[in-house]
């Protein structure tokens, strides 16, 4: 078997990746799949950057023993903490990482308002910092920390009043502004993108960071010529730390889920 042919690794803390991974099977139907959500350890947007470094080199390594060939961090927590250290230890495997969506937000219109949603770890980084500074003088940008909304996520609600009030709640600090556009800066929120929309009203428009991230792992395996020859629907294998079949039933049920 050539190594083409081996599965692509995807993971997350839990089953917010599933958001990229759809994005994955999307433009790249004929690979096989290894998503691993790591459940049991989520959330890893409130925890110590040293706790987010070695639950994500675990998964690396991990997934690079089941054979996989190449690795998307569907974890913009996971990636501001430990995306670089990754680079510099795997030199010669595809690894792509996913951070928040802003260039887009800012090419959509000048001089716009946009309210950046990711986990607090994820804004407090460096990486994002830098990101920030590059477009801030093109948009007025505002982070928006969201503790506690991977969670609805993860216990499988997606819309209702208790996740509409949470939400109502956070855009509290940011009544004060008119805004143009949300970057979902958290692999999670794409599932809740209704009931965001549903909060803020129609006219903002909300991009994420999964088909880019999605485009940059075809690109990167065209050119190291490791795309899946076959022209076979491939497979995915979800494995979750938790591993209850509800678990995996949920990653089954998000797989398809179309919240756009
Ligand atoms: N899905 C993750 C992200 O993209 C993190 C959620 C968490 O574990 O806090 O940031």
């Amino acid at each position: 078997m050539g190594k083409y042919e081996s599965p692509i690794g995807v993971f997350d803390s839990g089953v917010g990746g599933i958001s990229v991974l759809r994005e994955l099977v999307k433009q790249m139907p004929h690979e096989d799949y290894i998503y691993l959500g790591d459940s049991v350890h989520a959330p890893y947007g409130t925890k110590t950057l040293n706790e987010v470094r070695e639950l994500t080199l675990n998964n690396v390594r991990f997934l690079l023993e089941n054979g996989a060939k190449s690795i998307v961090i569907a974890c913009n927590t996971a990636t501001s903490a430990a995306v670089a250290m990754l680079r510099q230890m795997y030199p010669d495997i595809p690894l792509v990482g996913i951070e928040p969506a802003i260039k887009p937000a800012v090419l959509y219109k000048k001089n716009s308002c946009i309210v950046v949603m990711a986990t607090p770890m994820t804004l407090k980084q460096a990486k994002f910092q830098k990101l920030m500074h590059i477009y801030e003088d093109m948009a007025d940008i505002i982070p928006l920390p969201c503790p506690g909304l991977m969670e609805f996520v993860e216990r499988g609600i997606l819309n209702g009043k208790e996740l509409e009030k949470y939400l109502t709640e956070l855009f509290w600090s940011t009544s004060h502004k008119k805004i143009d556009s949300i970057v979902l800066g958290c692999t999670h929120y794409p599932f809740v993108k209704p009931a965001i929309q549903k909060v803020v009203g129609s006219t903002v428009t909300i991009f994420d960071g999964g088909n880019g991230t999605a485009r940059e792992m075809k690109r990167r395996l065209a050119e190291t010529d490791l795309l899946n020859k076959c022209s076979q629907t491939g497979k995915t294998r979800f494995i979750n730390s938790r591993n209850t079949e509800e678990e995996l039933k949920l990653c089954e049920y998000l797989l398809q889920y179309e919240s756009r």
